[in-house]
């Protein structure tokens, strides 16, 4: 199985007082409606349980970007490479996946103050953290 270099070092940016739970499930509820239109929609799962999937990542990323731990009360240790194995993930694909998440924040961006430093921050933690999903050449 493919290892890519990693774990990521850096911490998340600590974003949850900027922009607080409703913006960051927004966020995730974006990111899941472009997936499921996306070349990767495959992967995910359709109708509510994708409403399921968007809220269960929401969770994750209120907890890691400093809000309250969800993720890890209702689901345990996050373990977020090990959770991804069971799906084949190579580098085009989590292009994709990045690709879907900038767009998201572009969407989110029209409607609230999303400072460039921040945003810039928080991008660079995405394609540091999405690296270490990747699974496959
Ligand atoms: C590299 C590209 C990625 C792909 C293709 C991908 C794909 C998937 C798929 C297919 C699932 C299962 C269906 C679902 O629950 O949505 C999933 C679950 C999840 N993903 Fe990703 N993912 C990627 C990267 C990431 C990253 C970088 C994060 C967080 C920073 C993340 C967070 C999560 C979480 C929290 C879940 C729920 C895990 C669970 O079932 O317990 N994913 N992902």
């Amino acid at each position: 199985m493919y290892q890519p270099p990693g774990p990521p070092q850096e911490p998340p940016p600590k974003l949850y007082p900027l922009l607080g739970e409703e913006n960051i499930r927004k966020l995730l509820r974006y990111h899941y409606e472009l997936l499921s239109h996306s070349e990767i929609k495959d992967l995910f799962p359709t109708g509510e349980e994708l409403n399921k999937s968007a809220e269960k990542n929401a969770d994750f990323f209120i907890q890691i970007l400093g809000g309250p731990p969800y993720f890890s009360q209702k689901y345990g240790p996050p373990m977020m490479r090990a959770r991804h194995l069971k799906f084949s993930i190579n580098y085009k694909k989590r292009e994709i996946w990045l690709q879907c998440f900038f767009k998201a924040i572009q969407k989110l961006k029209q409607e609230i103050e999303f400072p460039e430093k921040e945003e810039k921050k928080f991008k660079e933690f995405l394609i540091r953290f999405s690296e270490w999903m990747i699974n496959e050449k």
